[in-house]
């Protein structure tokens, strides 16, 4: 390309000039804002805009003095990381453009600095098509108020193709995204197109893994919660990667303290619907889960809600205690598909506890002491509760 603009710089007959293109207006917000990695003094608000602008956050505190943090150059990617927050503390934010105002007004809330601090998790899978069911359960999870959102996969049908990003996601959730850090796993319909690559490089998800990339990670609230999102669609195989990442994220979080182990991903090892059990991911993976005592393991790919018994070496452990159980021996895996896509039906399995083909997502408040499981269905409804104390 160099050597062509030097030779046609030397000729006399110089190609005409396109004429210069006209005055841009304001540059518009294309998708977002959405946060990511919320810590207590800290968060990432990231959006695009549909041409280069230099973004900025404005933001203050509730009763506090207002601040804003500038981009350096213009782009139309923009994500800008605030520090120095207070933590547990509302913020209200907005966008700006080139010094012009952007968005409407946002909020979202900092981390707790105390590890032992509650939470509410929301969770789903199977979601994302644009449907009235999507966003009947979308409306039910802003009702939740969760402080954080875990997916089980499937999250653009129907090919995880750019052009159904915002149809899929980023439009259904808006209202959720720019305060609620959203955490996806990947389903099949996901990696149909590059290997997921493009929900992974719209999102700004944890990269702890080997390869650093977003397929598969973990993440800590305070000590009371660990998460780890798994790609059920690589290979979870003993010695593979995933699973000797997977091994030795568990060793560490149970060395560090962590209270409450939540692992979810898109195939289910038990499931009584469509699909039925991923009886691989099951024999992978399983013996990880009953090493290391994970207590709660999600999943999607059926569209249904199924819940089993505590589970150990495959078989139900405790099951007298359904529905309250006190330091249960098993892990429960819930099938979590009813997020907005047609649904399967649903079915009966000697490990089910709990089965329906609804629309619906988890609303999962963790304590130290005590996790509570509520599914809700789309109608506001309640279609099952559970809980597990730990006295020790
Ligand atoms: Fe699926």
């Amino acid at each position: 390309m160099a050597a062509l603009a030097a030779s046609c710089k030397g000729s006399s007959r110089s190609a005409p000039v396109p004429p210069p293109p006209p005055p841009a207006g304001p540059a518009q917000v294309r998708r977002g804002p959405q946060i990511a990695q919320p810590a207590e003094s800290s968060v990432i608000i990231a959006w695009l805009s549909n041409q280069p602008a230099v973004g900025s956050v404005e933001y203050v505190e509730s009763l506090g003095n207002s601040a804003e943090v500038f981009e350096g150059a213009p782009a139309s990617e923009h994500v800008i990381r605030l520090a120095g927050l207070k933590e547990n503390t509302l913020y209200h934010y907005r966008l700006l453009h080139d010094g012009v105002v952007a968005s409407e007004g946002h909020f979202f809330k900092t981390a707790p600095a105390d590890p032992a601090a509650p939470l509410r998790c929301a969770v789903f899978g199977d979601s994302g098509s644009g449907t009235a069911a999507q966003l009947a359960v979308a409306a039910q999870v802003k009702i939740s108020d969760p402080d954080l959102v875990l997916i089980t996969g499937d999250v653009i049908y129907n090919v995880g193709a750019p052009h159904e990003l915002d149809p899929a996601y980023f439009i259904p959730y808006r209202e959720l995204i720019d305060r609620i850090p959203f955490y996806p796993s990947l389903g099949n319909h996901d990696v149909a197109t590059a290997g997921g690559q493009p929900l992974l490089d719209a999102l700004y998800l944890p990269r702890n893994n080997y390869t650093e990339t977003e397929h598969y990670y973990s993440f800590d609230r305070g000590s009371v919660a660990h998460f780890i999102a798994l790609d059920s669609n690589e290979d979870t195989t003993m010695g593979q990667p995933q699973w000797l990442w997977l091994d030795e994220d568990l060793a560490k979080a149970k060395s560090a303290g962590a209270r409450w182990i939540f692992a979810y991903f898109h195939h289910p090892p038990y499931s009584s619907s469509s699909h039925g059990s991923s009886l691989d991911r099951r024999r992978n993976l399983g013996p990880l889960f009953d090493q290391f005592h994970v207590d709660f393991v999600f999943n999607g790919h059926d569209h249904d809600y199924e819940r089993t018994y505590p589970l150990a070496a495959e078989e139900v452990v405790n099951a007298d205690q359904e529905p309250d159980y006190t330091d249960p021996q098993g892990t429960v895996y819930i099938v979590t598909g009813g997020g907005g896509r047609d649904l399967y039906f649903s079915g009966l399995s000697d490990f089910t506890a709990v089965s329906e083909s609804v629309h619906h997502h988890l609303q999962v408040d963790v304590r130290a002491d005590k996790v509570e499981i509520t599914a809700v269905r789309s109608d506001g409804s309640v279609l099952d509760r559970m809980s597990v104390a730990k006295t020790h």
